[in-house]
């Protein structure tokens, strides 16, 4: 085939603008692209020229799963992309392939298995419970992501890396500068490298060695770097990826509770019969689609064909969960939520070696959100127009900006 015949062959390439998008619409320009095939061609906002598209769940699975896709390639290529910076840091997970990406996450899996999770629930339903006591006691209306959705996972992430109580406000004020270019590219820098110049001091302090202390994710770091398991900088740079990752949840519980408040039958369902509750997560976490447009790239190390199609070596690839999670030959009925979904095997958190290292931890502050909306507010519904509840613009993480509720 000389080069004119592959290019003819080749799909359009098409532009996929940052869409802001109301409540959890699902991204038009993403459903189009699903239709046009199992593989396209897309050009996002930023950086520069093309990349593949793989939006079938089983294709998802497959690219995400193979070591002929590599992450670490993606730091050295200007993909494009949908944020405007990028700012990767040493020992990012997210960024290196195994070997070296599973020595990494070996030295911190201790604090995100189920045990490690289970350690945690009761200390955080307790830090749950004293807020929900505070907007309680200071009666309806209240905007329940500054009063909960905020403050709760940034107390949940803190406890489990070892953070001071104390220090929670810097570290919410660096995360939002370091996932937002709003305030420039110079500022979500320097909110990084404040953030960095933290956890290294932290690492650095002798641990008194209780038991607690070992097991936050802080004290697991400093054992793996006494132990010549991971270097000093790797480990700052996998602190500050899990203490940025702790935030998602203000968003994606955002999105629940908009979805239960629009879906009143479902929400008094779930009043009803609390055992549908897991269930329900896991449907909503399907249902929801989590982030703007694709998160990061895979860099093909060989030539590999998808669905038929052939990816060369040095081209960028991007999967959609999303996309993956309505795909309809594994979930029928993909645009209905239904909480009696069975089999759920959703792509929420990912696949493959990247898997999300806090699914677990997760899934235990949802049910816990979940469970509070449910049982400490009866009544509980929009204290504004549904239309007038505003979200996040410019996000790459969906999410409402304020839920003004009443009970
Ligand atoms: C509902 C909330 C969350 C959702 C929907 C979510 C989703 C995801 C997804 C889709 C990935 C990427 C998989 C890939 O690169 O292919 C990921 C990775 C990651 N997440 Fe989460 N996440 C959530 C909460 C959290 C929490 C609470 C933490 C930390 C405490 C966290 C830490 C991370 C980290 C460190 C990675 C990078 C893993 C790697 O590349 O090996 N996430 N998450």
């Amino acid at each position: 085939m000389d080069e004119t015949t592959t290019t003819a062959a080749l799909p359009p390439v098409r532009h996929w603008p940052a869409l802001d998008l109301f409540g959890v619409e699902f991204d038009p320009v993403l459903a189009e692209l699903m239709r046009e095939g199992p593989v396209t061609r897309i050009k996002l906002p930023n950086g520069d020229g093309w990349a593949w598209l793989v939006t079938r769940y089983d294709d998802v699975r497959a690219v995400t799963n193979d070591p002929r896709f590599s992450r670490k390639l993606v730091v050295e290529n200007d993909v494009t992309r949908l944020a405007p910076h990028f700012i990767p840091v040493d020992g990012a997970v997210g960024f290196e392939d195994p070997p070296d990406h599973t020595r990494l996450r070996r030295a911190v899996a201790p604090a995100f298995t189920t045990r490690g999770v289970e350690r945690l629930r009761e200390r955080a339903r307790r830090m749950l419970d004293e807020l929900v006591e505070e907007v309680l006691a200071d009666g309806p209306p209240a905007d329940f992501t500054e009063r909960l959705l905020g403050p709760f996972p940034l107390a949940v992430v803190c406890e489990l890396m070892g953070v001071p109580s104390i220090d929670r406000p810097r570290m919410h004020e660096w995360t939002n500068l370091i996932l937002s270019s709003a305030h420039g590219v110079e500022r979500s820098q320097r909110a990084k490298e404040d953030m960095c110049a933290y956890f290294a001091d932290l690492l650095s302090q002798p641990r008194d060695g209780d038991g607690d202390d070992d097991e936050s994710v802080v004290g697991l770091l400093g054992t793996a770097v006494a132990n010549g398991e991971i270097t000093a900088s790797e480990a700052v740079g996998l602190a500050l990826l899990i203490q940025i990752g702790g935030e998602a949840v203000t968003n994606n519980c955002g999105n629940m509770l908009f979805v239960l408040l629009t879906h009143p039958e479902h929400m008094a369902r779930l009043r009803a019969e609390p055992d549908v509750r897991p269930r329900a997560i896991d449907e909503l976490l399907r249902y929801i689609p989590h982030r703007s447009a694709v998160g990061l790239s895979r860099i093909a190390l060989e030539d590999v064909t998808v669905a038929g199609v052939r990816i060369r070596a040095g081209e960028p690839v991007y999967v959609s969960y999303l996309a993956a999670n309505r795909d309809p030959h594994v979930f029928p009925a993909p645009e209905s939520l239904d909480f009696d979904r069975s089999p759920n095997p959703h792509v929420a958190f990912g696949y493959g070696p990247h898997f999300c290292v806090g699914a677990m931890l997760a899934r235990m502050e949802s049910e816990l959100l979940v469970d509070a909306f449910l049982d400490r507010f009866p009544g509980l519904r929009f204290a504004v127009p549904v239309e007038e509840v505003r979200f996040r613009r410019g996000a790459l993480i969906r999410g409402p900006e304020s839920l003004p509720v009443t009970w």
